[in-house]
């Protein structure tokens, strides 16, 4: 099996990593990479041809770090250019503008992307990828929300930071934990490390947030038919334990008219409901 981990080394010395960058076009990625390199922003638009290729060093713990960046381009018109370029990395860092609900929506087709370029003997568990919800400084014109950034990129168990290339806001932050995460992975012998944060989602709690978010009725929330008995919702769940606890279902369907009355669902009730529902004792 194809491996992407670079040659073993001892510790305290040098590793050379690469990285690459998806995106759709315009979403920030060489921003974000010059932020982090030349501490600096550019307001004018000037499209990635191909790729941009650059490199850099950096410290983690006791090692020097060398790491190639390789900046896609995000038109699809270069995709010829850019399919030669997925093998062999270490890091993927992965942006959509939380402005453009597209570029969001376009993240599986990056992996997608990705994932068949490598082929079918192409590894991706053994890459670190970081999700950027970049241009968070456009705050009148988000309309992709923190939770649903975090609950997308922690499910497929990818880190997920809040950017903006323009202010630098977690453009830092978000480089350390990368590179900090792909030398752990190297010295992990190429397992990716499981994610600490407590904050993070388990695949079948954020399918149930997936279910939740695309319902389209209180009904279908439940994931029964319209006017469901007590019994029948009761029923509906029993199999699935440990979902809803017999002393906490008063207690979601106390909540549950609440979400009907409430229509655009609040996040407060949403969460309130969710709470009662996933995390009951
Ligand atoms: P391609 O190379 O075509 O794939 O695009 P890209 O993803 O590399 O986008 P690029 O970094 O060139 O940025 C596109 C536009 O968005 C530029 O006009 C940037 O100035 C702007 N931009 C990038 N990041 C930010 C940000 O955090 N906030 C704001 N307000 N604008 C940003
Ligand atoms: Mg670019």
């Amino acid at each position: 099996m194809e491996t992407n981990v670079p040659k073993r080394k001892e510790p305290g010395r040098s590793l050379r990593i690469k990285v690459i960058s998806m995106g759709n076009a315009e979403v920030g990625k060489s921003c974000i990479i010059k932020r982090y390199c030349e501490k600096r922003f550019v307001s004018k638009y000037l499209a990635t041809i191909g790729i941009d290729y650059g490199v850099t060093k950096v410290q983690v713990r006791d090692r020097e770090i060398k790491v190639n960046i390789f900046d896609m381009a995000g038109h699809p018109f270069f995709y010829e250019v850019r399919n030669e370029f997925y093998k062999d990395t270490q890091g993927v860092i992965l942006v959509y503008d939380v402005g453009q609900k597209d570029s969001f929506d376009a993240l599986d087709a990056w992996l997608a992307e990705m994932k068949q370029e490598l082929g079918p003997h192409g590894n991706m568990d053994n890459i670190i990828f970081v999700v950027c919800a970049n241009k968070i400084d456009c705050a009148k014109h988000r309309c992709v929300d923190e939770s649903e950034g975090r609950l997308w990129a922690e499910s497929k168990g990818f880190l997920y930071f809040e950017t903006s290339a323009q202010t630098g806001e977690g453009i830092n932050e978000m480089f350390q934990t990368f590179y900090v995460s792909i030398v752990d992975l190297c010295e992990n012998g190429g397992k990716r490390p499981t994610t600490n944060s407590s904050a993070s989602f388990t695949k079948e709690q954020a399918d149930t947030i997936r279910r939740i978010r695309s319902s389209k009725d209180s009904w279908d929330m439940l994931g029964v038919k319209p006017g469901a008995s007590r019994e029948e919702v009761n029923k509906a769940y029993s199999p699935r334990r440990p979902l809803v606890s017999h002393r906490w279902l008063p207690v979601s369907l106390c909540l549950f008219p609440a979400c009907c009355f409430t229509r655009p669902i609040s996040s407060m009730w949403l969460n309130l409901w969710f709470l009662a529902m996933v995390w009951a004792p």
